[in-house]
């Protein structure tokens, strides 16, 4: 009684707990991942490390040999797929060739109601919601990928399922369709209020969806977490490598002018960005990466718009690259140099150091 109490209180929307598949030469690793409800996680990792081995297991296509997967507090483990209440959608848009995008889209709901008002009232919404409303009776083959895809998510969503999985389900777009979905897509989960877990290669789907990110390798979750948590305190050589870490504060916009935008990242300490942002929107996510940090003894003369003193608190070596941790007034920025600049620096823990940066290398972020 005390253990399912315990549980109750404790349980996660979604909990994958020591998950082990044996794919005879691939295995899944006692992996272990909790979403709450409404959460978006996006999975990367290498080619091979197991993403789509993962989301099919949670799907049920593959039996774990050991570990648990509950969801809304239920054992799934070895339920069927039909019975998990889980929408998949691949990157090769799966739709039904033989009906209509309006058909395609009611096909899940057509089994659950019959009332045909109430199940076009529902496909015109979401096909709005996807903008596609004005291709309800195309039939597929004549769909660009976008749209294709678009109808893909509105069957998906339609149906409310309790986990929506993405596999890659922009990768076969082009930059600008991918950019539109990705928002129409935010929007829509949002709207539908879905849990998901997207997999990925592209970083920007990281930042533009994800609150959660998880990053694989070889069978194993390395690390999972909030997204700036995981990319800027990687616990993990390949993580920290995988991600690039960057430098990623909280930020509120304090002004501006020509061009360059003023932003307050601690109290008097103002950094100076080319990304031009409204500023009545104040609250953004400031990042710059460590690469783009420049090291010097003294003041760097130039047109730099960013120039900075601190102290260096940290030297890691980490592959043929050296890491330096710096603190400005209680504020940390991480650069990355190469060992002989290291030692022509002189750059050492305790040291006074200037740092500089470009205002084109300060990016900015919505924080919504
Ligand atoms: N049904 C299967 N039987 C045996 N091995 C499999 C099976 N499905 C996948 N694998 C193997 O499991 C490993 C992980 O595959 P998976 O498709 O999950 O990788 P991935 O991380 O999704 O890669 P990608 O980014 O290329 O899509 C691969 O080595 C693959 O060959
Ligand atoms: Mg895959």
């Amino acid at each position: 009684m005390l253990i399912r109490i315990w549980r109750e209180f404790e349980a996660m929307f979604l909990e994958v707990n020591n998950l082990s598949v044996d794919l005879g030469q691939f295995h899944l690793i006692d992996v272990n991942l909790g979403l709450e409800k409404e959460d978006y996680m996006v999975i990367i990792g290498p080619t091979g490390s197991g993403k789509s081995v993962l989301l099919e297991t949670i799907a049920g296509f593959y039996r774990p040999q050991s570990g648990r997967i509950f969801l809304e507090g239920k054992d799934i483990t070895h339920l069927t797929p039909e019975k998990r209440g889980i929408s998949i959608i691949y990157q090769d848009y799966v739709l039904f060739p033989h009906m209509n995008v309006f058909e395609n889209i009611a096909y899940g709901l057509k089994k659950r109601i019959e009332d045909k008002e109430v199940i076009e009232s529902s496909v015109v919404d979401a096909a709005k919601r996807l903008k596609i409303d004005h291709l309800l009776d195309r039939n597929p083959e004549t769909l660009s990928g976008g749209e294709k895809q678009r109808t893909a998510i509105a069957r998906s969503l339609i149906v409310e399922p309790n986990l929506l999985l993405m596999d890659e389900p922009f990768s076969a777009l082009d930059v600008n369709t991918h950019t539109y979905l990705t928002d129409l897509l935010k929007k829509a989960v949002s709207d539908y209020q879905t849990t998901c877990i997207h997999v990925s290669h592209n970083f920007n789907d990281v930042w533009s969806l994800a609150e959660q990110v998880a990053v694989m390798r070889d069978g194993e979750i390395l690390q999972q977490g909030v997204v700036a948590d995981v990319f800027s305190k990687p616990r993990h050589d390949f993580v920290a490598d995988f991600v690039g870490v960057r430098n990623i504060f909280q930020g509120e916009v304090v002004g501006g002018s020509k061009g360059i935008t003023d932003v307050e990242i601690d109290k008097n300490l103002i950094l100076h960005s080319s990304d031009t942002y409204n500023t009545d929107f104040k609250e953004v996510i400031v990042v710059i990466r460590p690469e783009n940090i420049i090291f010097s003894n003294q003041p760097f003369v130039s047109s730099i718009r960013n120039q900075l003193k601190g102290i260096v608190t940290e030297v890691v070596l980490i592959g043929p690259t050296v890491w330096v941790e710096v603190d400005v007034h209680g504020t940390s920025f991480k650069g990355i140099i190469t060992p002989s600049s290291l030692d022509m620096l002189g750059i050492k823990k305790g040291n006074e150091i200037y740092l500089s940066f470009k205002s084109v290398n300060v990016k900015l972020i919505d924080n919504d």
